[in-house]
């Protein structure tokens, strides 16, 4: 591990294929964070089993029926992350709305993916809105979380054409390559830059 490296919770909800490709990652040497926890609120989630097999420290679901309400259930999640010391908490397919008092509690230091080129298309059907707009790039955005949905600051973004015989599921299949190589490559660069924020703007200390 670098002197870079910095301490990360991930969250996920469902297939988890951006957390396989952030192991994968750092796995390599290519990113240097310490992915020590992984919460899912859906004990189904493949992305559970993924983190078992890379051999992450501690791999937790967490039941929201077990709570009475969204800020019960942030707090199990908040006092988890920062027992384990979580510096970063990445976001990576994960369903659920975050209550505002978890985003100030971890202000700037949550982030998200999401399958477009925001500020266009927030919201869960991303990708369906894009198809259904008629846009002619799509391609996903890396961001700090806020209180607004998908409306932080950005951080990175890629593009890709949006093809005239696209469907949802084959736009969303080549947006998630591209996902898998910018979500790795973004924490790295968090880990080995840093940023500031300015207005809305992220600046990249190296630039
Ligand atoms: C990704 O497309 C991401 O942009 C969105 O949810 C999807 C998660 O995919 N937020 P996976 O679970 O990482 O495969």
């Amino acid at each position: 591990m670098n002197s870079n490296s910095k301490t990360v919770a991930v969250m996920v909800s469902g297939r988890g294929s951006n957390l396989k490709a952030i192991l994968e990652s750092v796995a390599k040497g290519e990113c240097p964070v310490d992915v020590k926890l992984v919460i899912s609120d859906r004990g189904d989630a493949a992305g559970l089993d993924i983190a078992r097999k890379a051999g992450v420290p501690n791999v937790i679901h967490i039941d929201p029926k077990n709570f009475e309400t969204r800020e019960q259930f942030d707090t199990e999640c908040a006092e988890l992350l920062d027992r384990h010391g979580c510096q970063w908490i990445v976001l990576a397919g994960y369903m659920r709305i975050l209550s505002s008092s978890f985003v100030r509690r971890f202000r700037g230091r949550i982030i998200n993916i999401h399958p477009s080129l925001l500020p266009s298309f927030a919201g869960a059907k991303a990708v369906e809105d894009t198809l259904a707009y008629g846009v002619k790039v799509s391609g996903c955005t890396v961001h700090l979380v806020d209180e607004v949905l998908d409306g932080g600051s950005i951080l990175a973004q890629s593009v890709i054409p949006v093809l005239d015989g696209d469907t949802r599921d084959s736009l969303h299949a080549r947006i998630q390559i591209e996902e898998h190589k910018l979500y790795p490559a973004t924490l790295a660069r968090m880990a080995n830059e840093g940023f500031e924020v300015i207005g809305r703007r992220v600046v990249w200390k190296s630039s």
